[in-house]
């Protein structure tokens, strides 16, 4: 594989254990408020985002690469708001769009069919994070931050599970 490009993903797989780290951050930072169902949801994200890690993780061993993990940056322990801590994971979220879009498109350009299909699958699935954190943000706006509302959102929240999706799609 060219070599640009497998740094490009390996990149991308500590970014991916970064988002990970980012929302297990944001888990503790809901459990210490009594926001279980809100943390809940977070370390359910924390999972998905492994997930993402070792996604990358295998499709650069198949690929004849090799995967090397680097320092992970603080993420953060204080959140002014459930909705502030929203609004970081939907930046967050933008930022990661914006890599794996930068990914695919270095996939083409190079006519690495096989890594811009592999791709594919990154590329929708931002469309659902994206999708998933803007409608928790409007949530929050609708209910607020306090009173029954909140405690129903809570509730919702807590039902999240991970469910871990097939490797080879
Ligand atoms: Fe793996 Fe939330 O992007």
């Amino acid at each position: 594989m060219d070599k640009k490009l497998e740094k490009m993903i390996n990149d991308q797989m500590n970014f991916e254990i970064y988002s990970a780290y980012i929302y297990l951050a944001m888990g503790a930072y809901f459990d210490a408020k009594g926001l279980t169902g809100f943390a809940n949801w977070m370390k359910v994200q924390w999972q998905e985002e492994l997930f993402h890690a070792k996604k990358m993780y295998l499709y650069l061993l198949d690929k004849g690469g090799r995967p090397f993990y680097t320092a992970i940056p603080d993420p953060g322990k204080e959140w002014k708001s459930a909705k502030a801590a929203f609004e970081h994971a939907l930046e967050h979220e933008k930022i990661v769009t914006s890599r794996i879009n930068a990914i695919k498109s270095a996939a083409m350009k190079l006519d690495d069919h096989a890594t811009s299909v592999f791709y594919n699958w990154f590329v929708n699935e931002q469309v659902e994070e994206e999708k998933n954190v803007g409608e928790i943000i409007q949530k929050i706006e609708f209910v607020g931050e306090k009173g029954p509302g909140a405690y129903m959102l809570d509730k919702e929240l807590a039902a999240r599970v991970f469910v871990e999706p097939p490797l080879a799609e």
